[in-house]
């Protein structure tokens, strides 16, 4: 019974939408004094055409130019009904609509579309729920960015100096504001502070339409530390020369910067200045950027007994200390510790000289001398491949070795006369009954 009235229903339905107007742009975000076009069609020719800005219902003429708001189109015989706003105001935000007659009965058609008036946000804010001006190595770090009203609201992203900011970027969270129809959005980041950090300035940035760039607020990391050690272990340091003068240097990183002493033997050498004349002298620790600091002991002339020595370095800073055992080596540095393309460059550029290319010219003889006598062998039925013809002509046994023909050229043409050897080997562990046919 219920099923005539919706089908009805329906019915109306399609034909009420066939009769729906396009609109195009369905949203705009336009700045205050700039143009909008909106274009609405329909599929039959109209003979008038008005369009509800703000307040306003206006009607437009195609003759007819001269207003803040007039037709726009190719005639209001092909169905188009289209206005165009020559200078947005800030009261026309919301909806803009446009109305034309049916093509049948005596209802009018209207389609809506959204204009948003962009409005700038305020200035950012960066807030940390923390007042410290400073930070540890692996300290847990929050930040919240707030841009408030804009409209429509404003995007941010996170940059940490010039590299986007991609990790701990949370939802971001756009409220409306109360009693207006501007948005504030805001968005939290979380990040494990690391030595690479600090000196790095955290930066909001908000963008929006009416903007007319981006707007950042910063804040400046600072990641505090222990020495740390570059590599483990014992250091050793290569290539110092008897009787010259010897630098022994360590990297080290650190935040803030570090004190170095040095025991050498019962002696204890800081880094003080005007000590020049002194046998052992100890540099202050060089700053070589990003935390990294060159650490450097000087031996005016190295003695022998000072390659037997171990020598200890310990740096320190208010977070704590590190200590190193230094050797020295009158040697070059080993070639393992360089890395690999430095050894390849050594293969392909050094290696290869008047020595290697003679090694390879006489390989590739050796090769070609190997090759023409299997051939010559084979041709003439010699040595192996005599006896292998012989035996293959025996019915039982053979065809287990038959699939495996270029092996056993192989092995026979490079040793022949080793040769029964090998097939006795071979056949002792798999056919020992295959003995006397090979051995003949
Ligand atoms: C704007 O149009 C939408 C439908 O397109 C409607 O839901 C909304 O209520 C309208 N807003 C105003 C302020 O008229
Ligand atoms: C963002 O951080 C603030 C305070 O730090 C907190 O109150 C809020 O719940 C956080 N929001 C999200 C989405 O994490
Ligand atoms: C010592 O300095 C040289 C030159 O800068 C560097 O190549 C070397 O790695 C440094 N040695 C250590 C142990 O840091
Ligand atoms: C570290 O100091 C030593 C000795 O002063 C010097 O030879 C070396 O070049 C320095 N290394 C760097 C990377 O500056």
């Amino acid at each position: 019974m219920a099923v005539f009235p919706a089908l009805f229903g329906f019915f109306l339905l399609a034909v009420v939408k066939g009769q729906v107007v396009d609109i195009t742009p369905r949203e705009a975000v336009r700045r205050v004094g700039d143009e909008l076009i909106v274009q609405c069609k329909v599929p039959y020719p109209i003979d008038s055409c008005r369009m509800t800005v703000g307040p306003n219902s206006y009607r437009l003429l195609p003759t007819n130019q001269d207003e803040e708001v007039v037709y726009s189109g190719n005639g209001l015989q092909f169905g188009e009904c289209g206005g165009l706003i020559k200078h947005v105001r800030e009261e026309w935000n919301g909806n803009i609509s446009c109305v034309v007659p049916p093509q049948s009965g005596s209802i009018e058609l209207t389609a809506t579309m959204q204009l948003t008036v962009a409005r700038p946000p305020l200035q950012p804010l960066l807030i940390t729920d923390t007042h410290q001006s400073s930070f540890k190595e692996g300290d847990y770090f929050m930040a919240q960015c707030v841009v408030p009203s804009g409209r429509p609201a404003a995007k941010v992203t996170w940059y940490l100096d010039d590299e986007p900011l991609l990790e701990g970027i949370h939802q971001a969270v756009i409220r409306p504001e109360p009693g207006s129809d501007l948005k504030t959005i805001s968005q939290n980041l979380s990040r494990t502070l690391s030595a690479d950090d600090n000196g790095k300035r955290l930066i909001c940035r908000a963008e929006h339409e009416a903007l007319d760039g981006p707007k950042d607020v910063a804040r400046q990391l600072v990641v505090e530390y222990p020495p740390k050690r570059m590599e483990a272990g014992q250091i050793t340091i290569f290539g110092l020369k008897i009787g010259e003068e010897g630098r022994l240097n360590v990297t080290v990183r650190a935040n803030p910067a570090p004190t170095a002493s040095w025991t050498v033997g019962d002696l204890v050498v800081s880094p003080r200045p005007a000590a020049d004349d002194a046998a052992v002298v100890a540099l202050e620790p060089e700053h070589l950027g990003g935390g990294y600091y060159n650490v450097t002991l000087i031996l005016q002339r190295v003695a022998k007994e000072d390659v037997d020595r171990t020598y200890y370095l310990r740096v320190s800073n208010e977070l704590g200390q590190e200590e190193f055992a230094v050797r020295l080596s009158t040697m070059d540095e080993p070639a393992a510790r360089k890395a690999n393309s430095s050894y390849l460059i050594d293969v392909y550029g050094v290696e290869l000289g008047s020595g290697a290319i003679a090694g390879i010219v006489v390989a590739v003889l050796i090769l070609l001398i190997a090759v023409s006598l299997i051939v010559f062998a084979k041709a003439t039925d010699r040595w192996c491949f005599g006896g292998r013809s012989h035996r293959t002509d025996i019915p039982d046994g053979a065809d287990s070795e038959a699939p495996l023909p270029p092996h056993d050229d192989i092995k026979g043409s490079e040793n022949p006369t080793h040769d029964h050897g090998e097939y006795i080997s071979n056949g002792n562990t798999k056919h020992p009954e295959k003995k006397p046919d090979t051995a003949v």
